[in-house]
């Protein structure tokens, strides 16, 4: 039988070295001050709160959400798995090219999955609310990242609650793993609207902003009778007492927050224009801490990658994914100087005409 694995997690726990400046994963290039931990600030001899009460705590002192509204989860995956086998959907609709883990979460609930292809040819964009609720006719839930990984699609969180609306019947699960590293946050997340909406599902991550993937901490934000709903079907005890204590934590990172904000919105700029002066590279949705970007730099995708390879970075290969086969490669934003290598490492592979990768014509 034909894995429903088959999709690669791009530089997920790949070790590249210490001098290799990996931009294949989408996390914060800081982290926030911690301090020097030790085992034995946790209490490891009794079991965790069964309902992972500190991340309960992070989100109501954090983003005063109520905790009947937040169900904690071992990082946002627990929840991409959980809500499609507890709310049991049936049929899907998704975006393409999307993260590989909505359709096989949906695939193992029993449900089938449906896509809205995203197309180059308008920057990868959401389609207009007539061709989503069209698409939505036979679908029971929209399972949608905002923004999308890996085109950095914006879903506008209005046109959401109006299909919302609209649609009582039918689910809208939001994945807002990347949210916080988008200007308009917390105006653009559904998180404040779950009460009004009780038909969309907010799944959120604290990996990805706080840098923290090992410790797999997120939430699922919904109305109090859906997250009632969704305990019935979870497990006891996924979250671990260090990721509880540590959810806790975060609460204290003095100007973390504002001064990663801060970075990622100016290196967004900056990269933004620095890449329209380089030839054979075309950039596509960078509302989150990444971007896609195409390769047409007169030489095969590869060619790039190894000569990436020899200046020790990498980017997360995108040719995967339905609709990127094109020389698309996706890379995060990271701190000013890492970025400054990427950059001169792209307009070295196409700018000197005496590059090794020059074997095909720049069109
Ligand atoms: C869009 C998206 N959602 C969710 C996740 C998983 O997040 P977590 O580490 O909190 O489980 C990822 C991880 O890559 C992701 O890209």
């Amino acid at each position: 039988m034909k894995s429903l694995y088959h999709h690669q997690h791009g530089g997920a726990g790949i070790n590249f070295g210490t001098e290799t400046l990996d931009f294949s994963v989408n996390i914060s290039p800081i982290s926030p001050p911690l301090g020097a931990l030790s085992l034995n600030d946790f209490s490891l001899q009794a079991y965790p709160s069964i309902d992972g009460k500190g991340i309960k705590d992070f989100y109501k002192a954090r983003f005063e959400l109520d905790n009947a509204m937040v169900l904690p989860l071992n990082g946002a995956i627990e929840g991409i798995y959980l809500v499609p086998r507890a709310l049991v959907l049936r049929h899907i609709l998704a975006l393409s090219p999307s993260f590989y883990d909505y359709e096989r979460a949906a695939r193992i609930a029993g449900a089938d999955v449906t896509f809205l292809p995203l197309t180059a040819d308008n920057g990868f964009q959401l389609p207009g609310i007539e061709q989503l609720a069209e698409a939505l006719l036979h679908a029971d839930a929209f399972f949608v990242a905002n923004p999308n990984n890996p085109t950095g699609t914006e879903v506008p969180p209005e046109m959401i609650m109006a299909l919302a609306s609209r649609f009582p019947d039918k689910w809208f699960i939001l994945d807002e793993a990347f949210i916080q590293f988008t200007p308009g946050f917390p105006d653009n997340s559904l998180m404040y609207q779950v009460m009004a909406l009780k038909n969309v599902v907010v799944v959120h991550s604290l990996t990805k902003f706080y840098a923290l993937p090992g410790l797999r901490l997120g939430a699922v934000i919904a109305h109090p009778d859906v997250i009632g709903r969704l305990l019935y079907y979870k497990e006891p005890w996924t979250v671990n007492a260090i990721a509880e204590s540590v959810a806790t934590l975060l609460l204290n990172l003095g100007a973390y927050e504002e001064e990663l904000s801060a970075m990622i919105l100016s290196e967004r700029e900056r990269i933004t224009a620095l890449v329209s002066g380089i030839e054979g590279i075309r950039l596509a949705g960078g509302a989150a801490n990444f971007f896609l970007a195409q390769w047409n730099g007169g030489s095969t995708l590869d060619a790039l990658f190894s000569w990436l390879a020899e200046r020790q970075i990498h980017v997360r290969d995108c040719r995967n994914f339905p609709g990127l086969e094109e020389n698309y490669f996706r890379f995060a934003i990271r701190r000013p100087v890492e970025n400054d290598r990427l950059l001169d490492a792209l307009r070295s592979a196409t700018l000197s005409s005496g590059s090794p990768l020059r074997t095909m014509p720049v069109s």
